[in-house]
């Protein structure tokens, strides 16, 4: 006999042989309680329970009443002990129960993480790559390329929870990023994006680890800068102490290295781009095209990148992800402004500049506090890292304006 059937048939003959170890169990106890009841019958006043003499007065009022008195006694106290006891909890009780759902969402979350974004965003969101094909507006195959996947270690510094829900449930469209919730068309429910969210607030880098990634992406850009005007400086060494005593000369804003200060950070390659301004800003920069050279190599690997439009050239700030950013300044007619603008970035129906409405994809790079978000260690509104400080946002916003 096939096993599948032989299985079911074991099963259903368990079930009846259950089934009848229970009718004859219930036969035994109908037989048994009809004899009692009959034994009964007449004789109630001797066999009923209520009908047994019991103690007189004298016998009660002594130490029996004594005892029920003492213990009525000693369950009052406790009750009266026990209830503010029970009512001085209660908060940490519901702030403990609060704690524990987030500490379960993050574990849902870090195993969703593991399972749909590693693979782009690397292990804890620290940056990778996706292989994407770019094709035409018919369709058509255009190129092959590598699109880096930013770090999501400083996400929350850039973006508030909603703007972030936004991404998630949406992807971003003409990017390897797909939609992931289901109001996007993706798999995951409002729930599973949630989890995702309370776990990426528990990889978010404290200042210290921010500021060192984001000052070694501009630390590589300034190395680049002392060894193409040097070549004599191969000792590694010089190169490193070079590239600080430029960086420590060209961030102050007399120099005539700042503007080329201010583009280092617009071009931030740490950490897949995630803090660089280019990256959104300037076409192909994801995907390869960082500068002259590498444009010039792209283009001669995918000759269809040109023909398609989608890119023709090393093009920064020409807009992407944003806007181009050629003649910002018209539309923020003072440096303060706009300086402003990228320290806190767009939120979704709000205007911005003169006379534009945020769309909430512009990151603030000045840090963020969230109010609808407890920090359990310190008991405070969850706050993240600045991604710049005010002085490199000048700088950037200089280079901006310049162009
Ligand atoms: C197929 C690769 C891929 C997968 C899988 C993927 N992402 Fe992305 N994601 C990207 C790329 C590439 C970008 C950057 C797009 C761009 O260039 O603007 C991105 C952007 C993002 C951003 C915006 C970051 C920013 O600072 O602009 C967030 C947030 C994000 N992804 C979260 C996730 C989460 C969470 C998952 C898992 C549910 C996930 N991604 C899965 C490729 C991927
Ligand atoms: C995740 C993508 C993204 C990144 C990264 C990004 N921007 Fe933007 N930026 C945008 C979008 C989208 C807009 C359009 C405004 C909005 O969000 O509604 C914008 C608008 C702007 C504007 C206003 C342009 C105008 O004419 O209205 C400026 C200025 C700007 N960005 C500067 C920067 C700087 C400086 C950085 C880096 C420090 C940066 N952006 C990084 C997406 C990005």
């Amino acid at each position: 006999m096939n096993p599948m059937i032989l299985a079911a048939s074991t099963q259903r003959t368990i079930g009846l042989l259950l089934a009848i170890v229970v009718m004859v169990g219930f036969l035994v106890y109908l037989l048994f309680s009809f004899r009692i009841g009959k034994r009964e019958l007449g004789s109630e006043v001797e066999l009923a329970a209520n009908r047994k003499p019991y103690l007189d007065d004298d016998d009660l009022e002594t130490f029996r009443l004594d005892r029920a008195l003492v213990w009525s006694l000693v369950t009052l106290t406790a009750v009266s002990m026990i209830l503010p006891v029970y009512w001085l909890m209660e908060p940490a009780r519901q702030e403990n129960a609060i704690v524990d759902w987030v500490n379960r969402f993050e574990k849902r979350g870090a195993r969703n993480f593991e399972e749909a974004c590693s693979s782009c965003h690397g292990p804890g969101g620290v940056g990778g790559v996706a292989a994407f094909t770019l094709v035409d507006a018919e369709g058509a195959f255009v190129a092959q390329v590598e699109w880096k996947a930013p770090a999501l270690t400083t996400v929350l510094s850039r973006f508030d929870e909603a703007e972030v829900r936004h991404i998630l449930d949406y992807g971003r469209p003409g990017t390897p990023m797909p939609a992931w919730g289901l109001p996007g068309g993706g798999p995951m429910t409002t729930q599973q994006v949630e989890q995702l969210i309370v776990y990426l607030r528990s990889v978010q880098l404290d200042q210290d680890d921010a500021t060192a990634q984001i000052d070694a992406g501009i630390v590589a850009g300034a190395r680049a800068v002392v060894t193409a005007a040097d070549a004599e400086l191969i000792e590694a060494a010089d190169v490193e102490a070079a590239a600080e005593a430029w960086l420590a000369r060209a961030s102050d804003p007399t120099s005539a290295d700042y503007l080329r200060y201010g583009e280092l950070i617009f071009n931030n390659p740490a950490a897949q781009g995630a803090n660089s301004c280019a990256r959104c800003h300037t076409p192909g920069f994801s995907f390869g095209a960082a500068d002259e050279d590498s444009t010039a190599a792209l283009l001669e690997t995918w000759p269809r990148l040109a023909d398609s439009g989608i890119l023709t050239g090393w093009q920064p700030a020409q807009g992407h992800v944003g806007p181009s950013l050629e003649g910002v300044e018209t539309h923020f007619p003072t440096a303060a402004r706009q300086e402003e603008f990228v320290r806190i970035g767009s939120e979704v129906g709000v205007g911005f500049g003169n006379a534009r409405s945020g769309t909430g994809m512009m990151p603030g790079f000045g840090g963020r506090v969230d109010p609808d978000v407890v920090d359990y260690d310190t008991g405070g509104d969850a706050t993240y890292s600045r991604i710049l400080t005010p002085d490199q946002i000048a700088a950037v916003v200089a280079y901006e304006r310049s162009r």
